[in-house]
């Protein structure tokens, strides 16, 4: 099996990359700048160098490949334009493209809170909107997805255990980057996870569960 990943050279990006090596998963990365992705990314990793908004760039490298994960985001920046380019235009893009090649599952790394519009994190260009515009057209898309919306994102990973939880019903807490990663890979396998939105977050008051029971979630 082959996975695209796109926003491969991301922080959540990078480790679902490394996620998916550790399972012995073929790995293709859509990666913007190949001098960061040969330092960062492991060497049996295939990079394609494009971008979200050409679609032309990487379209025609999806057909070998089973299941695409988004992991792309907007940076912060004074461009009022970019969240509605990377965080729709570009999901869209992906999704096309899926369409198109077939893919069987597309794994989508959203954000908690995208139902609110009025939620201090709109200050910044309405990026909560523009991640729920795409994960609307994924979700009509007809395509096998899996929506997964992480709470606030830490790079240091801890021993505090997952929460899955439905769409709507988590509105505050964090997670770190290794286990979205872990959430999105796990979830590749998981029929239970097709076509489901999940809300991720971590918390030292809840006890260990299984994926199985994680996943199982309803
Ligand atoms: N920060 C939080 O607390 C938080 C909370 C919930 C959800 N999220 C969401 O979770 C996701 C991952 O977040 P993160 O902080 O790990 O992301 P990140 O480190 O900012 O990585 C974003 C990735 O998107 C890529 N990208 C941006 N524009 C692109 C384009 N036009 N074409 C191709 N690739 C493009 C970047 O490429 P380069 O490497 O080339 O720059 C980078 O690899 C994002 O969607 C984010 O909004 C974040």
């Amino acid at each position: 099996m082959k996975v695209f990943v796109a926003g491969a050279t991301g922080q959540t990006g990078s480790r679902v990359v490394q996620e998916l090596i550790a399972r012995n998963l073929e790995v293709k990365a859509l990666i913007r700048d190949s001098d960061k992705a040969k330092e960062i990314l492991p060497p049996q990793v295939e990079l394609v160098v494009g971008d979200v908004l050409k679609p032309e760039t990487f379209s025609s490298h999806l057909t070998d490949c089973q299941i695409l994960i988004c992991a792309t985001g907007a940076a912060p920046s004074l461009d009022f334009t970019q969240p509605y380019l990377v965080d729709y235009q570009g999901t869209k893009n992906l999704v096309v493209a899926a369409q198109e090649q077939k893919i069987e599952r597309f794994i989508l790394v959203s954000s908690l809170c995208v139902s609110q519009l009025f939620h201090p994190l709109n200050l910044f260009w309405l990026v909560l909107w523009w991640k729920k515009q795409a994960e609307n057209y994924l979700e009509q898309s007809g395509l096998n997805y899996t929506i997964i919306r992480p709470g606030g994102l830490k790079n240091e990973d801890d021993e505090s255990n997952l929460v899955i939880a439905e769409a709507d019903t988590l509105f505050e807490g964090s997670i770190p980057r290794q286990k979205v990663a872990q959430v999105c890979v796990e979830a590749i396998s998981r029929e239970n996870a097709k076509n489901r939105i999940l809300e991720i977050v971590t918390s030292s008051d809840t006890a260990e569960k299984t994926w199985q029971q994680l996943f199982a979630v309803n």
